[in-house]
C-alpha cells in the first residue's frame, strides 16, 4: 500500500468494558499508532479488571451481516481476531474471512482470560485449529494456548518455546509469534517462527499488576503496523517495542484494583 494512505484495520473480537482488553484495547491500539480503527463484536463479556462475571453471545447471522456490511463498503488493510467464543463463531468468521479474501489476519488465539475465565468453549479449540490457524499470517498464542493447540507437555523453558513455535508453524499460519509471558523468571521473551527461523525477542519482566489485555494489545499492534512495514517481521518487532514502553507507563493510570491496562496512549499524553 502507498506510504502515504492510513491504513483502516478492523478487530473482530469480544468488549472488555473496562477497556483494557477487548475490542476496546484494540482501537486504541489501533489508534495510538497510525491506523484508523474498526470493530466487529464478536461476543460481550461483563467483566472489570479483577473478574469475568458473564459472557453474552452474539447471534452468529449478526456477526456475519456486520462483516458483510462494513467489507461492501470499507477497504480493510488487515484483520484482528481476538475472543470468538464458541464453535459456530469460529466457522462464522473463518467463512467472512474467507468470502472476503481476508490476506493479512493476525490471530489471538484467546481461550483463557487473565482472571482464569474461559473465553473459548472446549470443542471450539479444534475449530480454530483447522479452520482459522491456516488463514493467518501471524499467530500469537501464548503458553498455555499453545500448549492447548499442541496438546503437548507444559512449555517451561525457552528451549521448550522454541520446539512448540515451530510444531505451531506447522498447524499452517505464515509466522508463529509465542509469548513468554507465562514463563518463569525475570524475562518474558516472545519466539517467532516463520518456518526456516526462529528470532527471539528478549524483554526483561516488568514488575507490575497491570498486565490486562497485554495479549490483544501486541496482536492488535501487529495488525496495525503490518500495513505500514515491507517486512511482517520488522512490524512484529515495532508492537512488541510499543507493548513494552505501554507496559512500562501503566503505572500511569489507576483503573481498577486488579491486574489494571496498559498504557495505550504513553506516546501521545505527555
Ligand atoms: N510483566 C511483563 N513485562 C514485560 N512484558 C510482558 C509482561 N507480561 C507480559 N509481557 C509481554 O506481553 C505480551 C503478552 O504476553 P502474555 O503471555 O501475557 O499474553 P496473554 O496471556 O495472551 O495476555 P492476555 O491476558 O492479555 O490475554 C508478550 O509479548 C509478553 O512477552
Ligand atoms: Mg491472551
Amino acid at each position: 500500500m502507498p506510504d502515504d494512505m492510513i491504513p483502516n484495520v478492523l478487530s473482530i473480537a469480544g468488549v472488555d468494558p473496562s477497556g483494557g482488553a477487548g475490542l476496546l484495547a484494540d482501537l486504541k491500539t489501533f489508534s495510538a499508532l497510525g491506523a484508523y480503527g474498526t470493530g466487529v463484536v464478536a461476543a460481550l463479556t461483563a467483566q472489570n479488571t479483577r473478574a469475568v462475571t458473564g459472557i453474552h453471545p452474539v447471534p452468529v447471522a449478526f456477526i456475519a451481516q456486520q462483516l458483510d456490511t462494513l467489507f461492501a463498503d470499507v477497504r480493510i488493510d488487515a484483520v484482528k481476531l481476538g475472543m470468538l467464543g464458541t464453535t459456530e463463531v469460529v466457522a462464522t468468521v473463518a467463512d467472512a474471512l474467507r468470502r472476503h479474501h481476508v490476506r493479512r489476519l493476525v490471530v489471538d488465539p484467546v481461550m483463557v482470560s487473565k482472571s482464569g475465565h474461559h473465553l473459548l468453549s472446549p470443542d471450539a479449540v479444534a475449530s480454530l485449529r483447522t479452520r482459522i490457524l491456516p488463514l493467518a499470517e501471524i499467530i500469537t498464542p501464548n503458553l498455555p494456548e499453545a500448549e492447548v493447540l499442541l496438546a503437548c507437555a507444559p512449555i517451561r523453558t525457552l528451549a521448550d518455546m522454541r520446539a512448540a513455535a515451530r510444531a505451531l508453524h506447522a498447524l499452517g499460519p505464515r509466522i508463529v509469534v509465542l509469548k513468554g509471558g507465562h514463563l518463569d523468571g525475570a524475562e518474558s521473551p516472545d519466539v517467532i517462527d516463520d518456518g526456516t527461523t526462529q528470532v527471539e525477542l528478549p524483554a526483561a519482566r516488568i514488575v507490575t499488576k497491570n498486565t490486562h489485555g497485554t495479549g490483544c494489545t501486541l496482536s492488535a499492534a501487529i495488525a496495525a503496523l503490518l500495513p505500514q512495514h515491507d517486512d511482517p517481521i520488522a512490524a512484529i518487532r515495532a508492537a512488541k517495542a510499543y507493548l513494552t514502553a505501554a507496559i512500562a507507563a501503566s503505572g500511569e493510570l489507576t483503573v481498577g484494583s486488579g491486574h489494571g491496562p496498559v498504557h495505550h496512549f504513553h506516546t501521545l499524553w505527555k
